[in-house]
């Protein structure tokens, strides 16, 4: 959500800046503008509605020359995404501005008092009551802008990730974070400064990841200097990035989103590398193993976590409770933050997050860190919020995921807990030797397994074309892929803009049941195994009301496929694993309809990959 890209060195800024824009469309964004300070001092500010290639064209006749300048790509959480609204933006002067990621949540009282000061607002953002208040505070109290920045922000509630350029000091940047991400790219005789490391892989690979309430200065000629809002001097520390730029390109691929599907075989193996030892007969998860004791006392899990790494919580109660016998909630970050939970010392809180800097979830972590819950997180990206603020955690290294419909993260999730799951069982004596070794050499074998699944690719892409008239969709599954009925269902909604209902199957004769006709395709996940039969009779309902049914079944079934119009087969699998299986036809099938429609697959309308405001 949001792109923040900043640049001062002795190369053009301009390219740099753009380049770093394009980088970070992934995350979406609906208006996008750059900020530069030419060699005569003049700090000229250009802003489009739109993509970042319409900021380029409106640029064409325009002075885009200097070596220091700051660039956005806006997600309109204040104020309608207009030319006026999008960032930078100017302070009152003309001789400071602001690009902002995040929320001034008290900006109505600080722009009530600016404007008693005489101050008047171009924009209904409250990224521009900031500004105003970083230059009212700089007049004021006679400081210069680091310090400004500082005090203004002692008086913000919210979150952000800025980045401030003043005309009259065009060889410093100052920028700021807190909740929102921000990571500075160190050079040679340059930096960089950007929302993640993307648009920096290509220059640099020193980084230094920017803390809460930490303001940065970039200085040139200077080593970047950090402080507390309250002005504690930090030392900086810089990082090796781990990130190289031909994950960041599409390798042939129409979109980033196939080729993120296509990679699961690798993603899932680096996952596992190191983990899952078939020869030593052992899963060791570090930060289980470090961490023993509190997986083993904890009376409960909170799984926490939003949207597809939800949909991966969900799939892990299911596990956890099979293998380790721990009960287990899963909840929506959003909801679980605001309904003054309760939690005890001894829970485990488990947050999952794909980018690691989900608002909601973050807050959720940081809730429950207070009341004294150990806080274990699986992420993918390293280094963001949510591991930080962690106690322990597993990284799912599958890199970087660009595509805003989550796939490659999901399989990666889904493993990880399930190593979990299978660790605590291990340790606790709940789960059979002979099951947990059979699990072992199964998780093993997934990555070959979806291969196989990807020859049908081609059969999936054609019957995809017949359902693009339709305007809803439901999917059903049970257990362990009830979660994956969810999950298809999200998938097909983002991207291909179809209205789609997850359901566990049997819930349907309560309700959607309604809903069937000749113009619902219903999609059924029915693996071979635990509720097979159960799911057939449900399948059968439904080929009763004429519905359409499209089934994901088990290699060999004939049962199932004989009933359904469409089928596409998974390998046989342990039960806790078929999600693993099942959910790759659901990824193909919502990518190929939404190709079919002509959709924008890997920005969709509206969406943005890490939601970084509530
Ligand atoms: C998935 O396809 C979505 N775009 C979205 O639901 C996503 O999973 C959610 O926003 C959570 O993101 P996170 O994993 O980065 O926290
Ligand atoms: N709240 C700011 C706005 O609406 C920033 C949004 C963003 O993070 O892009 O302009």
């Amino acid at each position: 959500m949001c792109g923040i890209v900043g640049y001062i060195g002795n190369r053009e800024a301009y390219p740099v800046l753009m380049k770093g824009l394009h980088r970070l469309e992934y995350r979406g964004y609906d208006s996008a503008g750059v900020a530069l300070i030419n060699t005569n001092g003049q700090l000229n500010v250009y802003k489009a509605k739109g993509k970042v290639a319409e900021l380029e064209a409106f640029v064409t006749d325009k002075d885009v020359s200097g070596s220091i300048g700051i660039a956005h790509t806006r997600w309109a959480t204040h104020g309608e995404p207009n030319q006026v609204n999008a960032h930078p933006h100017y302070s009152e002067s003309e001789q400071l501005a602001i690009i902002h990621n995040g929320i001034i949540e008290n900006y109505a009282v600080l722009k009530e008092g600016l404007m008693k000061h005489g101050y008047n607002f171009r924009s209904t953002t409250d990224t521009e009551v900031l500004i105003q208040l970083i230059e009212y505070t700089k007049h004021t109290s006679q400081v210069d802008l680091p310090t400004a920045v500082q005090l203004a922000l002692n008086q913000v509630v919210g979150a952000y990730a800025i980045a401030v350029l003043d005309r009259q000091n065009p060889n410093m940047i100052v920028a700021a974070r807190k909740g929102s991400p921000l990571v500075v790219g160190v050079g040679e005789g340059e930096f960089f400064l950007a929302s993640d490391a993307t648009p920096i892989v290509e220059y640099t690979n020193k980084v230094i990841y920017v803390g809460d309430e930490e303001v940065v200065v970039l200085e040139r000629g200077k080593e970047p200097s950090i402080t507390t809002i309250t002005n504690v001097k930090k030392t900086p520390e810089i990082q090796k990035l781990e990130l190289t730029l031909n994950q960041l390109e599409k390798g042939g691929y129409p979109h980033f989103m196939l080729k993120e599907i296509f990679e699961q075989p690798q993603t899932l193996r680096t996952s596992m590398k190191g983990r899952v030892n078939v020869d030593a007969n052992n899963i060791a998860l570090s930060g289980f193993i470090d961490n023993r004791e509190r997986f083993l006392n904890a009376k409960r899990i909170i799984i926490t976590a939003c949207g597809t790494s939800w949909h991966a919580g969900l799939i892990a109660m299911y596990a956890i409770e099979e293998f380790a016998r721990i009960p287990v909630e899963v909840e929506y970050s959003s909801e679980f933050r605001y309904r003054k939970p309760v939690i005890h010392k001894d829970d485990v809180v488990i947050a999952i997050s794909q980018s690691g800097e989900t608002a909601d979830t973050l807050a959720a972590i940081q809730l429950a860190k207070e009341a004294g819950a150990f806080i274990f997180s699986i992420c993918n990206v390293v280094g963001a919020s949510i591991p930080r603020i962690s106690d322990s955690g597993c990284y799912t290294h599958v890199g970087p995921e660009i595509g805003v419909a989550s796939t490659k993260a999901f399989t990666a999730q889904v493993t990880a807990l399930t190593m979990l799951a299978l660790c605590i069982g291990r340790e606790k004596g709940t789960i059979a030797k002979e099951q947990y070794l059979r699990i072992l050499k199964e998780l093993d074998n997934i990555p070959e397994k979806i291969s196989k699944i990807f020859h049908q690719n081609d059969r999936i892409a054609d019957f995809a074309k017949i359902f693009t008239y339709a305007q809803n969709f439901i999917y059903l599954g049970r257990g362990y892929n009830h979660p994956v009925a969810l999950e298809g269902a999200l998938k097909l909604k983002e991207i291909s803009y179809i209205h789609a209902e997850g359901y566990p199957a049997a819930e349907m004769k309560h309700g959607p049941i309604a809903l069937i006709s000749q113009e619902m395709p219903v999609v059924v996940i029915a693996p071979n195994c635990g509720t097979y039969e159960k799911i057939v009779s449900n399948i059968q309902e439904i080929k009763a009301r004429e519905g359409k049914v499209i089934a994901i079944v088990t290699e060999g079934d004939t049962i199932v496929s004989n009933m359904s119009n469409f089928c596409i087969t998974v390998p046989e699998t342990e039960e806790c694993l078929t999600p693993l299986l099942t959910v790759i036809p659901l990824q193909l099938l919502a990518y190929h309809i939404a190709v079919a429609k002509d959709r924008d697959v890997d920005q969709p309308r509206n969406l943005a990959k890490s939601v970084t405001v509530e």
